[in-house]
């Protein structure tokens, strides 16, 4: 769609929109990227439930941090008719000063951090117990920061001392205990609605002040686990409703993950639409 505003970056699943030097319309696609690959393919409605779940958990936090939205709403940055159509899918947020890291915290053991921990022991430099199963619960929560990869790239896990050498020790610790502790407390919320929230990744910027500020997208099925608490088993791959449905889609038709992505049969469209618009219901209906 068409909007009268200068486009100034297209990430792989949002488009950010200057509207002056310091607010930023921040719209999400129905784009699909898995692997770091974007596909030709969209989830239609896909951007709409990340923003509106994003939209809830930023609430949930108002008291904890201090999030990227100006308190504007898209009805007061563009023409009534475009506001319309994209008011479920963008937002007016502070333009901050990124931090180069994903803040990424697990609970359990899945995904990269499992491949991770099968050969070497270890996920983003922390030594975790022997003997551990896939979808296993951690005996402490873990924070597994990773670099933050430009488009085509991949993002790469860090251990702490590396982030802290890229972005300062202080700002680090910083970012690591808001990090873990928004999880836990949304890991606690959820799982009195019958979800296990695995693993998340947060994003965070500075502001003009220098305050630590959550930004970007928080706890949507494109960053996170969320497995179903009634069919979870330790060692088995659990009943997710996120990406991981996708990725394992992809793994069973043998794409090497390079560019061009696979087209996508409607089913497995119409189930990821499905699974996102379940976990949005289910934590926030
Ligand atoms: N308040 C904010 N200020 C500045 N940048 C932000 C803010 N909120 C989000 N961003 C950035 O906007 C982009 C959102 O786009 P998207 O989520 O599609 O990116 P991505 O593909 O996940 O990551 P990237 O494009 O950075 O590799 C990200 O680069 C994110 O860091
Ligand atoms: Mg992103």
């Amino acid at each position: 769609m068409d909007i009268e505003l200068e486009k100034i970056y297209s990430g792989k699943v949002r488009d950010l929109y200057q509207i002056d030097v310091k607010r930023v319309l921040m719209v999400a696609t129905d784009r699909l990227s898995a692997f770091d690959v974007v596909f030709d393919d969209v989830i239609p409605g896909k951007g709409e439930i990340l923003t509106q779940m994003s939209n809830a958990w930023f609430d949930f936090f108002k008291d904890d941090i201090p999030n990227h939205f100006t308190g504007e709403s898209v009805y007061d940055v563009l023409p009534e008719e475009q506001a319309k159509k994209l008011e479920k899918r963008a937002v007016v947020i502070k333009k901050l000063k990124p931090i180069k890291v994903e803040a990424v915290v697990r609970g359990y053991i899945a995904g990269g951090g499992w491949k991770e921990y099968q050969k070497t022991g270890m996920v983003s430099g922390i030594q975790l117990p022997q003997g551990l199963q896939l979808a296993q619960e951690l005996p402490e929560v873990i924070f597994t920061p990773s670099t933050k990869a430009k488009v085509g790239d991949h993002d790469e896990n860090i251990d702490f001392q590396t982030m802290s050498e890229l972005i300062g020790n202080d700002l680090a610790q910083e970012v690591k205990s808001n990090a873990i502790h928004l999880y836990e407390k949304a890991a606690q919320y959820a799982k009195e609605k019958g979800i296990i929230i695995a693993d998340t990744k947060f994003e965070f910027g500075i502001d003009e002040n220098g305050v630590l500020t959550l930004m970007d997208e928080v706890l949507t099925p494109d960053s996170s686990r969320f497995w179903d608490v009634n069919n979870y088993q330790v060692g088995q791959e659990p009943l997710s409703f996120d990406k991981q449905y996708i990725r394992n889609w992809l793994e069973s038709t043998g794409w090497n993950k390079e560019p061009p992505a696979p087209r996508l049969p409607q089913e497995v469209i119409e189930k990821t639409q499905m699974l996102y618009q379940r976990i949005y219901n289910l934590l926030f209906l």
